[in-house]
């Protein structure tokens, strides 16, 4: 069967941690989206592991998969296998040879891009990782696929035709000068090379067929999905957003698994128990514009170390926002939740919601679907009681009853609204510091 990991909100949630909860009755976990933007963490043992690229079921020794949905750069896939092997690991990944490349030409045109729409305050606040630019010649049928590496001569081809035209923007519209990263021969050196060791590891798959496979043998296949759905290219605050589909959807497109066979496993919705942000645009449950507000934001941004794990970037801080997640459950038909991070809030007076918001005058239950209405809606705020910080790895260790009693309120009320049980509980970092309701596989 397969269970599919599902950012719920702006990112960062703990996907990465919940990979690894449920990664043990797993034989497979692949990525479906994105690439090196995200940075899932796991925590085992006292070893924190920070994984770009590398799916997390890597420090579980599970074979890790890059769909076809990924744009993969291949340096640092081959960094990040690399110093993985230095901690003791021994990572399998096997690359889609449908996913496209990222190239060093679009990290320049990212940053080039963001520095431009600055101007008009359009910039998303981009990892820099060249993500935007790679999946625009994925759509405009430019792009460079993994599979095409494999060949010198497509390599050659392909690069033949695409790198002058990106010289040209460079050069031409934004009137700056293109570096080495514009220089064929040296890309064709580079990135031939990176083929070579991809073909001598036998790293490349045909994704669909090998992930069916598994599934078809009775393997459990895990989907970890990266980014969150309020920053997935359809369904998120377009055009703050990523461009690529974390919603479930993106699953099945970014793998080749029919969604009937994705459809018959479990989709887990992935919570904070507040909201995180990195990037830019509006965001109405936000702490800030008073010092009480900007005191308590900064008070969970250091308890709940929320610092960008691939920028290093200080995170925005605000109240869970429930349209947010309900546009979540509904868009990726969640069939359970974990919810992380409730011991960030331990030891607060009181914990609000943004429960529905008001808009023109009327109370609305979802997200508009534009981000400039997003931005005009006013959260109506549920308010909850505290609950005190604990011993939160003895709480694990003795489990949901041993949790206090406002935070399970607090839980009964996410669920209730969402209309979804609770199968994990986040209360630190540490894989033993979770309190589990349900195991999906
Ligand atoms: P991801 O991108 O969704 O995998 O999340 P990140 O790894 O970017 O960010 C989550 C951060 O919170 C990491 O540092 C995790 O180790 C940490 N974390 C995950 N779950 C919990 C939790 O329940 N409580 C606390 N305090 N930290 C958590
Ligand atoms: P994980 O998987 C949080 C945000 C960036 C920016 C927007 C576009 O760790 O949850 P991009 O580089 O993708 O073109 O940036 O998306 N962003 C993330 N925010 N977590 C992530 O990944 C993110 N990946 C991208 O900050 O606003
Ligand atoms: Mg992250």
């Amino acid at each position: 069967m397969t269970v599919t990991i599902v950012g719920s909100q702006l990112g960062d949630e703990g996907k990465g941690g919940i990979v690894d909860l449920y990664g043990d009755a797993a034989d497979v976990v692949a990525r479906y989206q994105g690439g090196d933007n995200a940075g899932h963490t796991v925590v085992e043992g006292g070893e924190e592991y920070k994984l770009s690229l590398v799916p997390s079921g890597a420090i579980r020794g599970k074979v890790g998969v890059l769909g076809n949905g990924c744009v993969v750069n291949p340096r640092t896939l081959f960094d990040e296998i690399d110093t993985l092997r230095e901690r003791g690991l021994d990572p399998d990944v096997r690359v889609a040879q449908r996913a496209h490349a990222i190239l060093p030409y679009h990290r320049v045109l990212d940053g080039i891009e963001e520095e431009a729409k600055s101007d008009s305050d359009l910039d998303a606040g981009t990892t820099g990782r060249g993500i935007g630019p790679t999946y625009e010649d994925k759509a405009g049928r430019r792009g460079v696929r993994i599979g095409d590496l494999l060949d010198p001569e497509t390599l050659r081809d392909r690069l033949e035709y695409v790198v002058p035209q990106k010289r040209a923007l460079v050069e031409d519209v934004y009137g700056m000068e293109a570096g080495e990263e514009f220089d064929i021969d040296a890309l064709h050196e580079e990135f031939s090379e990176y083929g070579r060791r991809l073909r001598e590891n036998d790293m490349t798959v045909n994704a669909g067929e090998f992930l069916t496979d598994h599934v078809e043998a009775g393997d459990n296949v895990m989907f970890e999905g990266a980014q969150g759905t309020s920053i997935d290219i359809d369904h998120g605050i377009y055009p703050y957003v990523t461009s690529s589909n974390p919603t479930a959807g993106g699953a099945c497109t970014g793998t080749g698994v029919g969604p009937t066979t994705i459809g018959q496993g479990e989709i887990i919705g992935i919570v904070k128990a507040y909201l995180s942000r990195v990037g830019t645009g509006p965001l109405p449950t936000e702490l800030k514009g008073d010092d009480e507000s900007e005191d308590l934001a900064e008070y969970i941004r250091e308890e709940g170390g929320e610092y960008g794990t691939v920028t290093g970037r200080p995170r925005r801080v605000g109240w869970l926002d429930m349209p947010m997640l309900r546009h979540a459950a509904r868009t990726s038909g969640f069939t359970g939740i974990a919810v992380n991070h409730l011991d960030v809030l331990g030891g607060l007076d009181e914990v609000k919601v943004g429960h529905t918001y008001t808009l023109d005058g009327e109370e609305t239950e979802t997200m508009p679907p534009t981000t400039e209405r997003w931005g005009d809606c006013d959260p109506t705020y549920r308010t909850f009681d505290g609950w005190p910080d604990a011993d939160w790895e003895a709480v694990a260790a003795d489990g949901y009853d041993a949790l206090p009693d406002n935070a399970q309120a607090y839980l009964d009320y996410i669920s209730d609204e969402l209309d979804t049980p609770v199968y994990a509980v986040g209360i630190g970092p540490g894989r033993d510091e979770t309190i589990v309701l349900d195991r999906p596989f």
